[in-house]
């Protein structure tokens, strides 16, 4: 891995992606170059790390400021935070916080149906809880912590912390429910802590699909569904009980055990039946997509041979040139193929073409959605750091998945800085990627942010529509074309 020594002269603006932006637009109309194909209706939101944000607390009726990236917190409420807060929590604020649960609920954004064409609008992290919001004003309603569906209301709730799932809840096919997870770590020795699979009926109706003990509880970020299965990689990456409960801080609690396998979990929806199996070791944040071939499930997976770029994600870090220069934030798509009557998990990996030698390499994906559990060709991501020199030359990415690298394909702009797009297909159109990308970009020359539209087949910018203030780095996104 070649190292840029030459400082950040080469990507001016870059730094516009950690900074603090107060400023705030309502309807203010955005005008793309080019016209809009007339079908295209909808609402594009992006969520992800804004520096400040001030949240409403129903417990204390105080309005609390915070940093998800680590700069300078003002803390009222004690509330737990991925990466810990600064200063630190004295020790009583760290059980108060480990009561109350995350607050930076800054990763993704879904819906669930509420009842008919009715939806409850959530944003999540990696935990139970979650936000809900007004998807056209963006503004936080309430703050919801679903019923356990596992816990009778006699039941005591002390002894386990309910705290981590997953920010990417997968639609369940035919339905209108989602599935998640619920990891619930056990603070009382010598009792297990569990693993459940469950069934998002509502926001607030969850129903238990699957439970099961482990020793340790993995972090998984992301999973897998099938028409009839569910799979979750777990990873040797175990919280440390001890560091949670002594710390507070959730992503500074985690042990990563680079001599021990994955264990595979595989959850049949229809008998909740639950085989286990084992992989190779590896991490992986995000899952692509998965579908069933016979007695065969495929899973793709952007995985990584370590968690060691989740700890360079830190402001100072990104701030610097030389540090954000000198690691490897580069994933590997891999297929893990599951034999259900063998037991056996084959692993290969996608190669890159000359053409755009990187593109093997893609995190963030998106897929179709309309090709969610089912066989499917094209992922969209992005690559950080594609010359292997500096990390702010961000490629954008399609990546076929059926074979013909050939058709492999990148954007790229010196100086312009995308995150994770969005795929709306065409209307009416029954080809994968017949549709645009949708994605926010920092145009770092001129310091502004615009929407740019590519065409999913070709990569090509076709359009674009510069906005008024600049949209710090933001992880995941949705569009929403019900909501005009
Ligand atoms: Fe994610």
């Amino acid at each position: 891995m070649r190292t840029n020594l030459r400082g950040g002269n080469e990507d001016p603006g870059f730094e516009l992606f950690f900074k603090t932006n107060l400023e705030e637009y309502t309807d203010f109309p955005i005008e793309f170059e080019n016209p809009l194909p007339n079908w295209l209706k909808g609402t594009l939101i992006r969520y992800g790390m804004r520096s400040v944000t001030i949240r409403y607390d129903p417990l204390r009726s105080v309005t609390i400021r915070y940093d998800p990236l680590r700069s300078v917190t003002i803390r009222y409420v004690p509330l737990l935070h991925e990466d810990g807060v600064t200063p630190d929590f004295s020790e009583v604020e760290k059980i108060e916080a480990l009561t109350r649960g995350i607050d930076n609920m800054n990763v993704n954004i879904y819906r669930f149906e509420r009842n008919e064409s009715k939806y409850d609008y959530v944003v999540l992290n990696d935990f139970w809880k979650a936000y809900t919001i007004d998807p056209l004003s963006l503004e936080t309603k309430s703050s919801v912590t679903a019923k356990v569906p596992y816990i009778k209301e006699t039941s005591p709730r002390f002894g386990f912390l309910n705290l981590l799932s997953s920010a990417h809840p997968l639609p369940e096919e035919g339905t209108s429910s989602h599935l998640t997870f619920l990891s619930s770590v056990s603070l009382v020795p010598l009792v297990k802590s569990t693993i459940s699979l469950v069934r998002i009926h509502s926001l607030h109706q969850r129903e238990l699909i699957a439970k099961w003990n482990v020793d340790t509880v993995p972090y998984m970020h992301s999973f897998s569904v099938t028409s009839n299965f569910a799979v979750l990689f777990a990873s040797p990456f175990y919280v440390n009980t001890l560091k949670m409960v002594k710390n507070a801080e959730p992503f500074e609690s985690l042990d990563w055990h680079g001599d021990q396998p994955t264990t595979v979990y595989i959850v049949n929806l229809k008998t909740k039946e639950l085989t286990t199996l084992e992989t190779e070791n590896m991490f992986a944040m995000h899952h692509v997509n998965a579908f069933e071939l016979g007695n065969h499930i495929v899973v793709d997976v952007s995985s990584y041979p370590n968690p060691d770029f989740v700890g360079n994600l830190q402001i100072d870090i990104l701030l610097d040139p030389a540090r954000r220069n000198g690691f490897d934030p580069h994933a590997l798509l891999k297929r893990y193929v599951i034999d259900m009557e063998s037991g056996l998990v084959e692993r290969t990996h996608f190669d890159s073409p000359i053409n755009v030698p990187f593109s093997a390499n893609l995190d963030m994906p998106v897929i179709n959605e309309n090709y969610r559990h089912k066989e499917y060709c094209y992922t969209y991501g992005i690559v950080l750091k594609h010359d292997n020199m500096s990390l702010s030359n961000i490629a954008l990415v399609k990546k076929n998945m059926c074979g013909d690298t050939t058709k492999d394909r990148s954007w790229i702009l010196k100086g312009h800085y995308p995150v994770e797009p969005w795929f709306v297909q065409r209307l009416g159109s029954v080809q994968e990627d017949d549709g645009f990308l949708f994605v926010p970009i920092i145009d770092g020359k001129n310091q502004r942010s615009y929407i740019a539209m590519l065409d999913a087949k070709s990569m090509e910018l076709v359009n674009k529509a510069y906005l008024p203030t600049i949209v710090p780095y933001n992880l995941h996104g949705r569009f929403f074309e019900d909501i005009v």
